[in-house]
């Protein structure tokens, strides 16, 4: 329409100018790469745009729409997006999963080529979200004579030159090392071009950048930061892999003020996914990148990573700077405190181009306090999920709704809205073990504990009305199950592995005296729990309990081979093609289940994997025979005696239509829990599933016998 016109007319006089064509030789159909646009003209352009219309463009939009009728027509297009007509919808899509082709993916496997090398110098990543004023940051560090601090490097991910190349593609984000290496050599633009071209043709190891830098920025420390390594936990760890004893600065900013920048600046393009809501993308965003540090923090101990709130930042940043030298173990210098004076590479490659980084910070002159507190006026269309909102909440900002600024009124402690699902993390092991919490934090514990082939969302129908009752629902994926990680090669899935974790992890969580609730496979390890923590354990509920198989094998060598072929040939699983087909397969499976649970359990429980989706747990786990049901020292015998021994109340909840057990392992089961209250309910093995309703009365009820709380 008639914004396309005028945008079209604009277009013909900007790019006149910068290709020295007269205005009637650019017409609609007009190439611009053909007609001689190299990356130096579309940056020129780009920024042009940006500064004429105050519209964000990324170099891949303008590759995308090289001619001037197009781009003029794509142009209007963004504009009205940007003006409010793109409805983002009031409700969230998705989980907070980041599409898969939007990381920039570690390539770790080719690193670990060479073992023996030894590893790089110290360096210091700058870690945070895009808008998280890390710009800023960037080039006050740039002041201190003992740091480099570059632009963007974008180099850990990759592991040689030729790989950074193509994943960066027309991004224009490499030229923060190209803008690096012209100051360490003192080179014009063309000579570290023609240098990084040089590399990136011979493959070099990226290891050999770093080396590089390291050595030509002298006895000062490197400071690498870039914004999309947070994305990928993958890349972090790369980190540890190849620099001796990095550190980290976690440079945290309010999920409002990053959103709405995220947004206004329409980051969901340099993020190439222009489809979808862009508000769920920048939450996504803000979640992963956060999450991942704080991952990063677990595995890597205390003393090297720093955190610092960007609001502080910039209200006091004598105190946080200070903070930080004494951190890295460096005198403070005043010359952190002026970002905008001296030379600090801000400038981009050439006169015209956009520097690599916040394209907004060349608009203000000092560090402005006002931004500190933008997130109070940073309007959103809906709440944050849940899963953010904890994550926020738990780096002390406060969540006024974002859709009218109103604060919440206070929640009284104990009060906590007990629907909402918490996904958590920790790290025993070497393992990430996942799991699901319900309730106030500060309630009486009740640790659920799931069969095989489960996951802890299976829970959430009993998990609510225990929630409500104020009571702090833990429900662990085991691991090899749900988002828990595998064990790999050497590892191994026996009772007493899943025993260890359940141990570690209700020792991380609570010293109060917890409620165990196991089903199936759950039991042993409830069972072995409640047995070892002696009064720490109230209440054991064993729902469908069962037994440890036999321990007299009919034939070894036949169980022995068949481990042994798995071992040397795990089984995969087939990828399906979509979710749907996922959610399917489990109702197939579970014929009571609802279909709308199948899909939040299906959601949970796949990932992406190639052009299909494939489910997260073990496939070695569907084999069975790698459990190790046998129980090693916790075989039937040794189990059923540990059973008998259980001095806590026990409740047994059993379907009248399960097959599961057989006659004598029921018989051997009533036996050792002779003094156990005992529930039957309508259903069969899942009674999870198949019998809600009676299980929630059975299990409240045997809660409710405990001592006052
Ligand atoms: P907005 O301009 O959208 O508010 P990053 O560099 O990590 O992408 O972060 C960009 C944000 O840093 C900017 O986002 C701005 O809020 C903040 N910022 C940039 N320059 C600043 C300055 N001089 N003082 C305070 N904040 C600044």
């Amino acid at each position: 329409g008639a914004r396309s016109e005028r945008l079209f007319l604009y277009l013909q006089t900007t790019l006149a100018g910068l290709l020295a064509l007269n205005a009637e030789e650019i017409g609609p159909d007009l190439h611009l790469v053909e007609t001689g646009a190299d990356s130096l003209v579309v940056m020129e352009a780009l920024s042009q745009i940006q500064r004429d219309l105050g519209l964000m463009i990324y170099p891949r939009e303008l590759y995308a729409h090289p001619r001037i009728g197009a781009l003029a027509t794509y142009l209007a297009e963004a504009f009205t997006a940007k003006d409010g007509a793109r409805a983002p919808s009031p409700t969230p899509t998705a989980s907070l999963e980041l599409p898969a082709a939007l990381r920039f993916r570690s390539s770790a496997k080719h690193r670990r080529s060479s073992p023996g090398t030894p590893k790089l110098p110290s360096v210091l990543f700058l870690l945070s979200s895009p808008r998280a004023g890390s710009t800023l940051l960037r080039v006050m560090l740039a002041g201190h004579p003992q740091l480099f601090s570059p632009p963007e490097l974008h180099l850990l991910p990759f592991a040689t030159m030729a790989e950074r190349k193509e994943a960066l593609a027309d991004s224009h984000l490499g030229e923060g090392l190209e803008r690096a290496l012209m100051e360490l050599r003192g080179w014009d633009a063309s000579q570290c071009k023609a240098l990084l071209q040089s590399w990136e043709a011979e493959h070099l190891p990226i290891t050999r950048v770093y080396a590089e830098l390291q050595s030509l920025a002298g006895g000062r420390m490197l400071v690498d930061k870039s914004p999309t390594y947070a994305l990928d936990l993958e890349t972090l760890r790369q980190a540890e892999e190849l620099f001796d004893k990095p550190l980290f600065i976690h440079l945290v900013r309010h999920p409002y003020a990053v959103m709405r920048s995220f947004v206004d600046l329409r980051m969901e393009q340099l993020f190439a996914v222009g489809t979808g809501d862009p508000y769920q993308l920048a939450e996504m965003v803000w979640w992963e990148s956060n999450r991942n540090v704080l991952l990063l923090e677990q595995e890597i101990g205390p003393g090297r990573l720093h955190r610092m709130a960007y609001e502080d930042l910039v209200s006091q940043p004598e105190t946080i700077l200070q903070n930080l030298c004494t951190f890295l173990g460096l005198p403070f210098d005043p010359a952190l405190l002026a970002p905008y004076e001296g030379k600090r590479l801000t400038d981009g490659l050439h006169r015209q181009s956009l520097s690599v980084g916040d394209p907004n910070f060349a608009k203000h002159k000092g560090i402005d306090a006002s931004l500190a507190v933008s997130w109070q006026t940073a309007r959103l269309p809906r709440p944050l999920q849940g899963e953010t909102a904890l994550l926020a909440e738990s780096l002390g900002y406060t969540l006024p709704d974002p859709t009218t600024g109103a604060t919440p009124a206070p929640i009284p402690p104990g009060s906590a809205p007990a629907t909402q699902r918490r996904e958590e993390v920790v790290t025993l092991q070497g393992l990430q073990l996942w799991r699901c919490e319900w309730g106030p934090i500060d309630g009486p514990p009740v640790v659920c504990l799931h069969g095989v082939l489960d996951q802890g969302l299976i829970w959430e129908p009993l998990a609510l009305p225990l929630a409500a009752a104020g009571f702090r629902v833990i429900a662990p994926d085991l691991r090899g199950h749900g988002r828990s990680d595998h064990v790999g090669a050497g590892g191994t899935y026996q009772i007493l592995d899943f025993l260890s974790d359940t141990v570690g992890l209700t020792d991380r969580l609570t010293d109060r005296p917890m409620v165990l609730i196991g089903h199936s496979l759950g039991t042993l390890v409830a069972s072995a729990l409640a047995s070892l923590r002696g009064p720490m354990v109230q209440q054991l509920i064993l729902i469908e309990p069962v037994l440890p198989d036999t321990s007299g094998q009919t034939n070894v060598r036949e169980t022995v081979r068949t481990l042994v072929d798995y071992a040397l040939a795990p089984p995969r699983h087939t990828p399906m093609a979509n979710l749907a087909v996922a959610t399917e397969r489990l109702c197939r499976a579970l014929p009571a289940l609802s279909p709308a649970f199948a899909e939040r359990l299906a959601e949970r429980a796949t990932r992406p994997d190639g052009e299909g989706w494939i489910w997260r747990w073990d496939p070695i786990l569907q084999t069975r025979m790698s459990l190790h049901m046998q129980g090693g020292p916790l075989n039937r015998e040794a189990y059923l005696q540990l059973l008998r021994e259980l001095s806590c109340p026990i409740t047994v909840i059993q379907g009248d239509a399960s097959g599961f057990n057989r006659p004598e392992d029921l018989e051997a089961l009533d036996g050792a829990l002779a003094g156990a209250r005992r529930r039957l309910l309508a259903g069969g093995h899942n009674l999870l599933v198949e019998a809600p309703e009676g299980l929630q009365a059975a299990v409240l009820d045997a809660v409710n016998c405990l001592p006052p709380r």
